[in-house]
């Protein structure tokens, strides 16, 4: 009798977790020189302090519309959704299994107006309407630059990915748009971007811990940020740099 429930335990956990394990797998092998933090890591609400930031921050904008990048299985725009309901979010993520299943997800609880992209790359901006806000949490970041802590990160995930992720999310926010970008082991400030932008504080919010990497690479010495939410200048160009 025991033996069964821990067999059909088992069971069920394999289940749940060899179809993740594989799909990260297929990440690492064909889409490795994107790809940041491949774990899908999520849940609702994860970040309230800051979502109401955001919320608090775009009360003149009728119906914004919000970019989830690196949405997971959905929970994120979901939420987002939840705090700013008159918005329109769009939700991208380059797992291709965590867009079925974040699509399932909405569609079981018939929300309509969050759209999720399975992306190979950010979309081509010019496809794209731009948005009031662009979410990038906990996506440049590797779980191997936590738990190793190597002096340099680039055989892991470089400075150049990084950055250049940083800047397709630019090219898709609105001038006078935030950017809010937590959980990274990249700092804006870091960044070719840096003057483009102006840190918004935010108050109440947790600080996110390193470690972080500068533009060669290196370790910096900075052990957390609470710099996590940034307007674009109303005057930055957005035809790139
Ligand atoms: C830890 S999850 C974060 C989920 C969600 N943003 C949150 O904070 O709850 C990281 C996600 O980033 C996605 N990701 C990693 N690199 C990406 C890239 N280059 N483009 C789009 N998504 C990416 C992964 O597939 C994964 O779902």
């Amino acid at each position: 009798m025991i033996a069964h429930a821990v067999r059909r335990l088992c069971g069920r956990a394999y289940r749940r977790v060899w179809p993740e394990a594989r799909s990260i797998r297929n990440l690492e092998r064909h889409m490795g020189h994107l790809l940041c933090q491949p774990h899908p890591t999520t849940g609702w609400h994860r970040h309230p302090a800051l979502f109401a930031a955001v919320r608090d921050l775009l009360a003149g904008v009728v119906e914004p519309r919000l970019l989830s990048y690196g949405c997971s299985t959905g929970e994120e725009a979901l939420s987002l959704y939840e705090v700013l309901p008159n918005a329109h979010v769009t939700a991208i993520d380059i797992n291709p299994r965590s867009i079925r299943l974040a699509r399932r997800l909405a569609a079981r609880l018939a929300v309509e107006r969050v759209t999720f992209v399975c992306a190979g790359a950010p979309p081509d901006p010019a496809l794209i309407e731009r948005f009031d806000a662009v979410f990038c949490l906990s996506v440049l970041r590797h779980a191997r630059l936590e738990s190793e802590l190597p002096e340099s990160c680039a055989a892991i995930l470089p400075f150049a990915r990084a950055q250049l992720l940083m800047h397709q999310l630019d090219d898709l926010l609105k001038p006078g748009g935030y950017l809010v970008m937590w959980g990274s082991n990249f700092r804006l400030c870091d960044t070719d971007l840096a003057s483009r932008y102006a840190t918004i504080p935010t108050p109440g919010c947790k600080p996110h811990c390193g470690p972080f990497y500068t533009a060669n690479d290196r370790r910096a010495d900075a052990a957390d940020t609470a710099e996590f939410v940034f307007r674009k200048r109303s005057d930055a160009p957005n035809d790139g740099l």
